[in-house]
């Protein structure tokens, strides 16, 4: 294990310790809660008997209601402690959810050539090169598959909320690949009254031209890109207010691709 996966798996582990927003599992879902969380807008279709990888998305969210709306589910997550929750959920809906630990950058434990639909949440900025990881998961998804992937932000990624100036958010970091960027979690992601989680958040940059040319090289042809999803900007909202900072700097985009291999570069 190299040094960037033994710190996701550390930081994993202690956000999990602190009951981090990310680590809660969903033990409160039903079929149509379960939809507006995964698949709001249809995009998938019906998932129902699909083969669905959700990578790097361990924690019992995303995997519960792929499992409710009747998906063959599989959750592939680098932490041990996130993975406990999907057995947790598994469990609670009384339902089969494969569980398999490993780094997002290696997927050879996966069967090949083999899922519908690759559901990637929040965190392929945790590795310096996103295209390793597309690499892999044009392996792991059919032809005709569709690979959702969230992203940070390539352009505002270490852009803050305590980052206003009185007019505008401010940009400190060069905007150069694989930069890595430091930063103190956001007060939303734990209690911060309790001891505050280190290792701290480490993330690298992913430029916009590399993201998108890495993914059209390996036959990906993108059907879309939103950047405000689950967002509520207000622009007239006070400044470092979260609604306020998302209006300025939305930070992250949600890309969605279907795998066509023949179009391969
Ligand atoms: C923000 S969470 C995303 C999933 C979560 N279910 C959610 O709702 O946001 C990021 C996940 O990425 C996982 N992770 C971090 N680095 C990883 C790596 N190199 N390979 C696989 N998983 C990784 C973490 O363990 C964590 O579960």
């Amino acid at each position: 294990m190299d040094e960037i996966a033994e710190y996701n798996k550390a930081r994993w582990k202690a956000l999990a310790e602190a009951d981090a927003l990310f680590t809660r599992p969903k033990l409160d879902l039903d079929y149509q809660t379960a939809k507006e969380l995964v698949n709001p807008d249809q995009r998938f279709g019906d998932v129902k008997g699909k083969k669905v990888l959700c990578l790097a998305g361990g924690g019992g969210q995303q995997s519960a209601a792929f499992a409710l709306l009747g998906a063959d589910i599989t959750v592939f997550d680098i932490s041990e402690e996130q993975l406990v929750r999907d057995r947790k959920v598994a469990e609670h809906y009384g339902s089969k959810i494969e569980i398999i630990q490993g780094d997002m950058r290696n997927l050879s434990t996966l069967k090949q050539d083999f899922f519908d639909i690759v559901f990637h949440p929040y965190s392929i900025n945790f590795v310096p090169d996103a295209s390793e990881v597309f690499e892999q998961v044009a392996k792991v998804l059919r032809g005709g598959g569709l690979y959702q992937v969230q992203v940070a932000n390539p352009f505002l990624i270490g852009v803050k909320q305590e980052d206003w100036n009185g007019k505008g958010y401010v940009l400190k970091e060069p905007y150069s690949r694989e930069t890595e960027i430091t930063y103190a979690d956001q007060d939303w992601v734990y209690d911060k009254n309790e001891n505050e989680i280190i290792p701290q958040p480490k993330e690298f940059r992913h430029r916009l031209g590399d993201l998108m040319n890495s993914l059209i090289n390996l036959g990906f042809v993108i059907q879309n890109v939103s950047d405000n999803d689950s967002m509520h900007p207000d622009s007239n909202s006070e400044p470092t207010s979260w609604d306020h900072y998302v209006a300025f700097a939305p930070p992250w985009l949600t890309i969605l691709a279907i795998y066509k291999p023949d179009l391969k570069f």
